[in-house]
């Protein structure tokens, strides 16, 4: 496979900043990685002796395992810079002497030491203002040298959404006819970033996917992730809808990822231009929109309306007993653990393709 028009790539937005065609190149790669994984390959020389640098401002197990586990098996080094314990890299005006590091220093002494920095960043360590982690990951961009991979912001989860679009492929042959409604689902945390469900709608639109979005009011996405969705619909001669229904997102469906989200007064939100902040945090309004959510859970009932062939999707970690009953996420239905394996096979074509791997 030639590689030429990913090295040196970021990994930042990439349903807005690849295409599809590309999206299927790394697709392809994702697959015939997992297969020489099966059959326990030797795919070390493909990225011999290259090192990735991750800094998790959050928490993680998948994203955390499986760039881990996969550098690795690709012949190189993983580098964990655990924020805290190296100085807080900071964007221009945010400095704390002696306790952050500006990242254009930390961006180009990186540069110099490995082949590619992943990066998490969203909700407490970026302040719940809106766009700021995005905006952290652009910074290190604009510096580095190396590619950039964002491992969740809170705008968007490109990694996941990639292995996402691997395990409806895997599980139904294509994207084209086939119906995903992606839905709000409760929990009782109130706080969570938006990043899964809007790098969903936006891969699965831009792969062809007939896409639903239902959610209770108040809990709106980015008007420009969804207007993205809309041209992505129309290029594809594909739908895209939003609807205020839970059970109604189930009904023939041959895809349904019911995830909690973050209300839209979780956030504070900046003008772009000015950066002056226009809108507030309002706890009381994200803890009235979620109470009225509660009943936005899957069970067997919801699960019963989707077509006789559909399957259950979820990012994970699930709020089991809020979001989703027991006998639904470990039924028939349930495809997360292959979700959560396909990260590994997704990561390490990502990885393979930006850092110019020998493939
Ligand atoms: N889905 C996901 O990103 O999982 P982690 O938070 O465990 O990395």
């Amino acid at each position: 496979m030639k590689n030429n028009n990913f090295k040196g790539r970021d990994w930042l937005k990439p349903e807005i900043d690849y295409s599809r065609q590309d999206w299927e190149k790394i697709l392809d790669l994702a697959f015939m990685l997992k297969k020489r994984f099966a059959a326990e390959k030797d795919t070390t020389k493909i990225l011999k002796a290259q090192t990735l640098f991750t800094m998790f401002f959050n928490q993680s197990l998948r994203t955390r395992s499986t760039f881990d586990a996969g550098i690795q098996q690709l012949g190189g080094f993983h580098c964990s810079l655990e924020p805290g314990k190296t100085y807080t890299p900071a964007r221009k005006g945010f400095d704390i002497p002696y306790k952050t590091e500006r990242i254009k220093d930390v961006a180009e002494v990186l540069s110099r030491i490995g082949d590619a920095i992943a990066i998490r960043m969203y909700g407490p360590p970026a302040g719940w203002n809106y766009g700021f982690a995005h905006a952290t990951m652009e910074e290190f961009a604009e510096y580095a040298a190396i590619p950039i991979i964002n491992m969740e912001c809170d705008k968007y989860h490109p990694c996941q959404a990639l292995a996402d679009m691997m395990t409806v492929k895997e599980k139904f042959g294509t994207f084209k006819g086939i119906k995903m409604t992606m839905s709000f689902a409760y929990s009782g945390s109130i706080e969570k970033p938006r990043a899964v469900p809007q790098s969903v709608i936006l891969a699965a639109t831009l792969m062809g996917m007939d896409v639903t979005l239902s959610h209770p009011e108040g809990y709106d996405l980015d008007e420009q992730v969804i207007s993205k969705c809309e041209e992505y619909s129309r290029q594809n001669s594909s739908g895209f809808r939003i609807i205020n229904d839970f059970n109604k997102g189930f009904e023939g469906a041959h895809v349904v990822y019911p995830k909690a989200w973050g209300a839209h007064a979780c956030f504070n939100y900046f003008d772009p231009e000015t950066g002056k902040k226009i809108k507030e945090q309002d706890h009381a309004e994200a803890k009235r929109v979620n109470d009225l959510a509660k009943g936005w859970m899957t069970t067997k009932q919801q699960m019963e309306l989707t077509d006789k062939n559909g399957i259950y999707m979820h990012c994970l970690p699930a709020d089991r007993g809020q979001e989703v009953t027991d006998d639904v996420i470990d039924g028939p239905q349930s495809v997360v653990v292959d979700e959560a394996e396909n990260r590994l096979h997704a990561h390490k074509a990502v990885m393979a393709l930006i850092m110019g791997g020998n493939i």
